[in-house]
């Protein structure tokens, strides 16, 4: 059953903390090291499931709150990750000739656990960002966890840090898995040890509108990636670079930027945190991964439902003469989830679109979130419980 995002959001702000903690049901008890590596590494837990860190769930944004736990993995010259752990959530030290440091070489991802009533989290796809990483260590020679180990790491985090998970409705707990070239290089060359690290955050709407829709600008003069580089994986050097564009553009008001192709400066790429819609009729289009696009787990996903509720999508290159002529458009990310855009500036020309009640961005969102949430069956296997 798909709801409307009114009666949805309704529906999850209606339930409460009190029946939530009383509706404790049977979920999968995940035991793998989470509990016997936490308790090694920490003083003994004294969670219980009815608990909650002291949050103003209300009023979630997207910034940092730091919770009890991170997880960290090494990896030495054999190129093998050895056994991670829990330790207290706190900084960590670094050599100064650190390869991230220095030369950037580092990975990032994103995926987020859902409080569900019955007092279990769920995490959506946490394969899917694993294999994302170990698609972007290759790229930039690293050694990369394990499939298992990832997943394994994301939900040890989760669990530690579940008091920090907001109640149902109100937000989700963000997990942000890091790769990093932390052992001494001097010259340019892949380091020789690597660190994988986990943690964690609880949040609420990425951008500050909420789910109100977006002012995008159409930066012309500074693009994020180019041809033979690194856009189509999550490098964390693919972000810093797009600083300057975004402050440019909310200083004169706008939400974000969304970026065009570097060589031909025409072709539609993604906007700075994620990647781009656009609805015409029946038929949604996204810019093709060519290189210089990142798939992302929340692309491919809004790909798979689309195509699903009867609606034809085509990954192809996209010309920013197209924006003119378009119902609806929408951003897609873990961290955006589906945004709805109002407004497109292009050289001084502002186009509107299609945003509200009845969109199909707002359809998608409701479909999306209602199988994070376990609230909508998960017929594709998307979710997994843990507790
Ligand atoms: C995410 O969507 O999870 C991201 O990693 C984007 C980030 C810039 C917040």
């Amino acid at each position: 059953m798909i709801q409307t995002s009114a009666g949805f959001r309704g529906l999850v702000q209606s339930q409460r903390l009190g029946s939530f903690q009383s509706k404790l049901g049977a979920c999968y008890n995940y035991a793998s090291g989470a509990a016997s590596s936490l308790q090694h590494a920490c003083e003994p837990s004294t969670y219980s499931d009815g608990d909650y860190a002291d949050v103003d769930w209300d009023n979630l944004g997207f910034g940092l709150l730091p919770t009890d736990y991170m997880y960290r993995m090494k990896c030495f010259k054999d190129g093998k990750f050895e056994q991670g752990q829990l330790s207290r959530y706190g900084n960590i030290e670094l050599s100064p000739s650190a390869g991230v440091l220095n030369y950037g070489q580092g990975l990032f991802e994103g995926t987020k656990a859902y409080r569900k009533e019955n007092g279990c989290l769920l995490l959506f796809r946490p394969d899917q960002n694993a294999i994302q990483m170990k698609i972007g260590a290759e790229r930039m020679c690293m050694p990369s966890p394990s499939i298992d180990q990832f997943v394994d790491a994301v939900k040890q985090t989760a669990l530690a840090n579940k008091r920090w998970a907001p109640p149902p409705g109100k937000g989700t707990l963000y997990i942000r898995p890091l790769l990093m070239g932390t052992g001494p290089v001097l010259g340019l060359a892949p380091a020789p040890e690597y660190t994988f690290l986990v943690y964690a955050s609880p949040v609420g709407n990425y951008f500050k509108e909420g789910l109100a829709p977006l002012n995008l600008y159409v930066e012309d003069e500074y693009h994020r990636a180019s041809r033979g580089g690194a856009g189509c994986v999550k490098t964390i050097s693919n972000y810093a670079p797009v600083l300057k564009a975004i402050t440019k553009a909310k200083n004169r008001g706008f939400s974000d930027v969304l970026y065009l192709d570097s060589l031909n400066k025409k072709y539609l790429e993604e906007v700075s945190s994620c990647n781009i819609f656009i609805v015409k009729g029946n038929v949604i289009s996204t810019p093709a991964t060519n290189g210089t696009i990142l798939s992302g787990v929340t692309r491919k996903s809004i790909i798979e439902i689309a195509q699903d509720l009867g609606y034809e999508v085509e990954e192809r290159v996209i010309s920013v003469d197209e924006l003119v002529n378009v119902d609806e458009v929408f951003c897609t990310g873990t961290a955006v989830v589906i945004a709805p855009v109002g407004s497109i500036t292009y050289q001084d020309k502002r186009i509107e679109y299609r945003t509200g009640a009845y969109s199909l961005s707002r359809k998608l969102y409701s479909t999306l979130v209602g199988i994070q949430m376990g609230l909508i069956e998960d017929k594709k296997g998307w979710t997994l419980e843990i507790r």
